[in-house]
């Protein structure tokens, strides 16, 4: 991807995070959904946002043995309620975030989390953390927002780069609608023809009225396997259809 590029989706992209508030950050942001949308109360904002993060975390942790040994990192970590639940059970948890805002009141909501961290990002890249360090990356509510399949595939490459061998790779994405047959089989002959890698262009978009600017790009499930095994990512999970119709949940773990 060349700089320019990079940059104008950069800033597109943190206007729309940085929210003018916390509580837009928290309930239109991060935790966006009808049930949020109808209502302004605090105590039941409140509730629903406990709600939505205890149902969450088993699902990041599915199949992931966390040891209180673990260094962790989050992308997209938002406000850090995920961390803030995280960082009790491992060693270190550090958060990246593209927003500058979010970032900061993060490093409010978890300034009595001794072993957390937050650190903005270029939003494609884990920099500042050393090769093979780190035993657990994952991301929930943040690559369904990603409109470039390149940052995509820089974040992978970022992850494989900081995972220790066997580390272990949570990422929920939007999975592809099921496709047209002719369509399947005209990605698997890509190769021979020497077009390339397979690279998706087609993004999420919400209907029913609801105003989301940014639903990031969609992997077919096979072709979200293909991408992280090119990653030197091993595929050890992958589920369709948890906590959303078309969520997509994947354990990836490095090579070696
Ligand atoms: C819907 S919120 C989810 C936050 C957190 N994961 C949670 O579940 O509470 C998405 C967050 O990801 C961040 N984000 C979006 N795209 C990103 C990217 N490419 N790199 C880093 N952060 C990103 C946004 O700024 C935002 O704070």
């Amino acid at each position: 991807m060349d700089t320019a590029t990079h940059e104008q989706w950069l800033a597109d992209t943190r206007k729309f995070w940085d929210a003018g508030s916390e509580f837009e950050a928290r309930y239109r942001r991060i935790c966006s959904s009808p049930d949020f949308d109808a209502t302004e109360d605090a105590e039941a904002l409140e509730a629903l946002w406990a709600e939505e993060t205890e149902r969450a975390l088993p699902q990041i942790l599915q199949g992931v043995p966390l040891a209180a040994d673990w260094t962790c990192v989050e992308i997209g970590c938002g406000i850090g309620r995920l961390m803030r639940m995280i960082a009790p059970r491992c060693k270190r948890m550090i958060g990246f975030d593209l927003s500058e805002r979010m970032a900061s009141w993060s490093r409010e909501y978890l300034a009595d989390v001794p072993n957390a961290e937050v650190r903005v990002n270029d939003g494609k890249s884990l920099a500042g953390i050393a090769d093979a360090s780190v035993d657990f990356v994952y991301s929930h509510l943040a690559f369904q927002h990603i409109t470039l399949f390149e940052v995509v595939d820089a974040y992978l490459a970022e992850i494989r780069r900081v995972l220790k061998p066997g580390g272990y790779c949570r990422i929920q994405n939007w999975r592809d609608a099921p496709k047209p047959v002719a369509e399947s089989f005209k990605d698997m002959i890509r190769p021979l023809l020497g077009r390339g890698r397979y690279r998706s262009s087609r993004c999420w978009t919400w209907s029913a009225g609801r105003e989301v600017k940014f639903g990031g790009v969609v992997f077919h499930p096979r072709q979200w396997r293909r991408l992280l095994r090119e990653h030197g990512l091993r595929v050890v999970d992958l589920q369709v259809g948890v906590g959303h119709d078309f969520w997509m949940w994947t354990t990836s773990r490095k090579d070696g």
